[in-house]
């Protein structure tokens, strides 16, 4: 039941329970009243009769009395008179407590008897005496009884009681509906509508401002309300202003990055076209002096069309790198991703003596993501891993898909992420250091050799994929990142449940490659 109705009817019922109380209090003075006069009365009676029948002596009390009785019986009305008892002869019956009573006091005593199954009646023992009060022999010669029907008094009662009824119901009635509409005029129409805004506050709409003009305790719950809801829009907004700021910086950050990134890949083109150049343009020398020689013609010529070739290749993907359209969501085949930018680091790896392993399980399916920024993530974890074994080691690159609970919702529900681990034999990351790596411009490398951007960058990336990235220790010493993305929802029921770890890799489920 509602709050409305229930205040109303419980109210309602004490209401009711005072006013009941309160009227049967008026009935008992009521009966009290009639009782007292009715008492009043049988003293006036009783005086006058003894004033008429004294002085009596006991033995005149035995012949007068019966005949004195059923004259005065005549003229009485209600009441009714007689011989209860005269000389030593005592009554048994209810008027021996009011005659005992009557020779106690001396006085006449009455008394309103209630007999189980009979009517009301009032009962009054007048002692009658011998001589004049003062007299040295006066002494009680008889009792009469003046007995008179006394159920007036209860039909006075219930008649005043039933006549009160009808007002008692209807004004408990008007009582009850009268609080039911005030109540819901002033408390449970008012808490509705400020449920209603909470609803919509819920639902992010902060634009609402219930009851300002009420100054009541409800007012001044209206009133928090209206001030937290205003304190939630300054706050969306500032949160708003800060986004757009951090979104910014990300961008002048990335464009930083990508700068960085230029730099050093055309140091890398001009090493790499530097060599083969050289190489070209010995052997295109040494035709040039023997022209007549066949077979060295032929194998020069060879030569430089490798060599022309793996100047085509590197241009190639340096076009590939650099046609990057605007970040778009499509699907993006991790897999090839990272192959495409192990190719692009190849003669660094080779220069290293590093071994390349990729891992990926054979059930991956695109994810959605934008291609060119997850391999911008591949490229920095994997160029940081090359530059952790400056004297070779291996780099082994994991894939795999599983279900894990995102970072720092430890009530969330568990959902599937594709999981791109990278691994080295380098020195590692002390734990110091793992809160700082992702800090723009944290770097320890050497300066001109890193800007201290990369993971800061891959770390926007990927949370901009509704991921995140850990850092561990590798089993055999160096470092491991791994960044989740999230998987889409068609590929959630291929994804193997997983704990807080990922688990070891299984060689059956994944294809080696690099
Ligand atoms: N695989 C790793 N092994 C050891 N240290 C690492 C590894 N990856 C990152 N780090 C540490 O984290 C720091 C920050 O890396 P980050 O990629 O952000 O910048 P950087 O590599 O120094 O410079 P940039 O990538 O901008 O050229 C590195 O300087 C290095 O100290
Ligand atoms: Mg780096």
């Amino acid at each position: 039941m509602k709050l409305g109705p229930r205040v109303a009817i419980v109210t309602t019922l004490l209401m009711a329970v005072a006013l009941a109380c309160a009227i049967w209090a008026v009935l008992a003075v009521l009966r009290a009243d009639q009782v007292r006069r009715l008492d009043g009365e049988a003293h006036a009676m009783a005086d006058a009769l003894a004033a008429g029948l004294e002085p009596l002596t006991p033995s005149e009390a035995g012949t007068l009395l019966p005949a004195r009785v059923a004259s005065a019986n005549a003229r009485l009305g209600q009441f009714r008179l007689e011989t209860i008892a005269w000389g030593t002869q005592r009554p048994n019956n209810f008027w021996a407590g009011l005659v005992d009573e009557a020779s106690r006091l001396d006085a006449p005593v009455g008394q309103l008897f209630e007999p189980a199954g009979m009517p009301l009646f009032y009962a009054m023992a007048i002692p009658l005496h011998s001589a004049q009060p003062g007299a040295p022999d006066r002494q009680t010669s008889a009792f009469l009884g003046l007995v008179c029907d006394s159920s007036f008094i209860t039909a006075e009662v219930m008649g005043t009681a039933w006549r009160l009824l009808p007002f008692l119901v209807l004004g408990i009635l008007a009582f009850g509906i009268l609080l039911y509409l005030t109540l819901r005029r002033r408390v449970v129409n008012p808490l509705r509508r400020l449920i209603e805004a909470l609803d919509a506050v819920a639902q992010g709409d902060l634009t609402r401002a219930v009851l300002p003009g009420r100054d009541d305790e409800i007012g001044s719950l209206a009133g928090q309300f209206n001030k937290m809801t205003n304190y939630l829009r300054e706050a969306r907004e500032k949160e708003a202003r800060a986004t757009a700021a951090r979104q910014t910086m990300e961008t002048h950050l990335r464009r930083a990055e990508k700068l960085a990134t230029v730099g050093q890949v055309a140091a890398e083109i001009a090493h790499e076209v530097g060599t083969p150049l050289n190489v070209i343009g010995g052997r295109a020398r040494t035709l040039a002096k023997r022209p007549d020689d066949p077979a060295e013609v032929q194998k020069n010529a060879e030569i430089i069309t490798e060599q022309v070739g793996r100047i085509t290749k590197i241009i190639r993907q340096v076009l590939d790198a650099s046609r990057k359209s605007r970040p778009s969501l499509t699907e993006v085949d991790v897999t090839r991703v990272v192959r495409e930018a192990l190719s692009f680091v190849e003669e660094l790896i080779q220069r290293q003596h590093i071994e390349v392993s990729v891992h990926a399980a054979t059930d991956l399916r695109p994810i959605p993501g934008d291609p060119d920024e997850i391999q911008q993530v591949c490229l920095n974890l994997v160029m940081n891993a090359i530059h952790a074994m400056k004297d070779g080691g291996s780099l082994t690159i994991d894939l795999e898909q599983l279900v894990r609970r995102k970072e720092g919702l430890a009530l969330s529900p568990p959902s599937p992420y594709l999981m791109l681990q990278v691994s080295d034999t380098g020195p590692g990351i002390p734990v110091a250091d793992r809160d700082k790596i992702f800090e723009p411009f944290f770097t320890t490398k050497d300066p001109g050799q890193g800007s201290g951007l990369g993971l800061a960058v891959s770390k926007g990336i990927v949370k901009d994929h509704e991921g995140w990235i850990e850092v561990d220790d590798a089993p055999q010493g160096g470092a491991v990142l791994r960044a989740f993305l999230p998987v889409g929802r068609g590929t959630e029921q291929r994804t193997r449940a997983d704990g807080d770890t990922p688990a070891p890799v299984s060689e059956n489920a994944r294809q080696p490659g690099g």
